[in-house]
């Protein structure tokens, strides 16, 4: 096996990690394949210095190789809350009217994604396999190349490739996608991204593509591939059996009393519908108001990247209309919306969705989304709860017995939260065992294995 180089512009440093299951699972699995590979993992170690001088920081631990770099404040404001996310994370959910295409977040992300190459580079031997991660480091591979890195080297883009018609709006589009042609493969979570950008490549660069999905364009060839990411099932389902999990299923059911418990849980960002999932909840309640105490909402939402402004824009809506309806609804003992602004860990997450009746998982927008997977995963087989799943996160395209719904409109978040309390069990049970079918063969293991075999054959 080739040793394995991933670079991300997080890394999950193992000694770093505090409580069991507090590490995401593309970090466990990621970890796995490293420890295997006795790889190496590279990337921006979330830390501000002064002067940026490329001064490595190497952990060894359990096998892998953990190797980042501190950023300087110029560097975090252009690339990462810059250009990474004012301009292509907005861009890229569909939002162009929240993308901002400042001059300098252009420059500060290729000044910053040279700068990250040239500190790898170093480190990469002959034989090794490269795997770049995500919408920070898109450029990344040619900056790789032009220092005569000529290893097979692998992107995977994690969140959606937009339509043709919006990502033109892009200042110098052209430009960043070809960089992406220095790549030998090209993985995206669904077919639906793979479309757009082969799209993008037959009409703009005026490429072509075989059937084998090799895209050439003048003398670059890449191969690009839906590669839908999954759970790191044995883990999750490990977890689910442990005390932490078991102790949160325990709580969350002795307070909800006899009540049915409807759940979110999202990283407070503006793509993924919390605020239209709230206000489907309300004409829910409004509509039915005969069931309003049969049910409450746990919306988990940590904040997130709360240097920009729009995250702090969307933090405070969520805020006040939160306390609008709850202001509007609440009786002396039920309140309809408990909202909570903190993480936990992911042991503690499974005894809560397995305590859920009801996931809502409904994104404006999303590359694959791993909590409408994780839900699935927690349930109890003889009775499982419902999923209801936006249409428009990847993960529809795999767990098509949810009760998939548009996301944007109240009514049918209302109805489908009727439809799901009024469900027969034989029916949950019909619609779960597809699902957690998938969720279980098509895991994180799975994923990671077809793209490093694809990057390596
Ligand atoms: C998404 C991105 C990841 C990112 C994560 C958390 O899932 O695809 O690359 O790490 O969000 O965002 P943050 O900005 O906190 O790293």
């Amino acid at each position: 096996m080739s040793r394995l180089i991933v670079i991300s512009n997080r890394v999950s440093v193992p000694k770093a990690q505090g409580a069991a299951g507090a590490q995401g699972g593309l970090a466990v699995a990621l970890l796995a394949a490293l420890r295997e590979s006795r790889g190496i993992w590279f990337g921006w170690s979330g830390e501000e210095v002064e002067q940026y001088e490329g001064k490595l920081d190497i952990q060894r631990h359990d096998g892998v190789t953990t190797v980042t770099v501190d950023l300087e404040r110029q560097d975090i404001e252009e690339y990462y809350n810059g250009y990474a996310n004012r301009t292509l994370w907005p861009l890229f959910h569909y939002r162009i009217d929240l993308a901002e295409y400042e001059r300098t977040f252009g420059s500060g992300y290729e000044r910053v994604n040279e700068k990250l190459a040239e500190a790898v580079a170093p480190l990469i031997e002959p034989d090794d396999l490269v795997w770049v991660h995500d919408y920070h480091m898109i450029p990344l591979g040619k900056m790789l190349r032009d220092r005569g890195i000529a290893n097979r080297i692998g992107f995977f883009l994690h969140i959606p490739w937009p339509p043709t018609r919006l990502f033109v709006s892009l200042p110098f589009h052209e430009r960043l996608v070809r960089t992406m042609l220095e790549y030998d493969l090209i993985g995206f979570q669904t077919e639906e991204w793979l479309e757009s950008f082969t799209h993008y490549i037959e009409k703009e660069l005026g490429g072509a593509i075989d059937e084998e999905g090799c895209l050439s364009v003048d003398d670059k060839t890449v191969r690009a591939r839906a590669f839908p990411i999954g759970i790191d099932f044995a883990e999750f389902t490990e977890a689910g059996c442990g005390s932490e999990a078991k102790a949160a299923y325990a709580q969350l059911k002795s307070s909800a009393q006899e009540k049915k418990v409807l759940i979110g849980v999202d990283r407070l960002d503006y793509s993924k519908g919390v605020e239209e999932r709230f206000e489907g909840y309300e004409r829910f309640l409004e509509g039915y108001p005969e069931r309003r105490e049969d049910v409450l909402l746990l919306q988990i939402a940590p904040p997130s990247r709360g240097e920009v402004h729009t995250y702090r824009e969307i933090r405070e809506r969520l805020e006040t209309l939160s306390g609008h309806i709850n202001g509007g609804f609440a009786e002396v003992d039920w309140v309809p919306i408990r909202y909570v602004n903190r993480g936990y860990p992911r042991s503690a997450l499974a005894g809560l969705y397995r305590a859920s009746a009801i996931a809502l998982v409904t994104p404006l927008r999303d590359g694959m989304n791993l909590v409408a997977k994780e839900y699935v995963a927690a349930q109890d087989p003889e009775d499982p709860g419902v999923l209801i799943l936006s249409r428009f996160a990847g993960a529809a395209l795999q767990l098509e017995d949810a009760l998939l719904v548009n996301p944007h409109s109240a009514d049918e978040v209302s109805e489908a939260i009727r439809q799901a309390l009024d469900m027969p069990r034989e029916e949950r049970v019909r619609r779960w065992k597809t699902m957690y079918a998938n969720v279980r063969d098509e895991d994180v293991e799975w994923w990671r294995n077809r793209f490093v075999e694809a990057l390596a054959g």
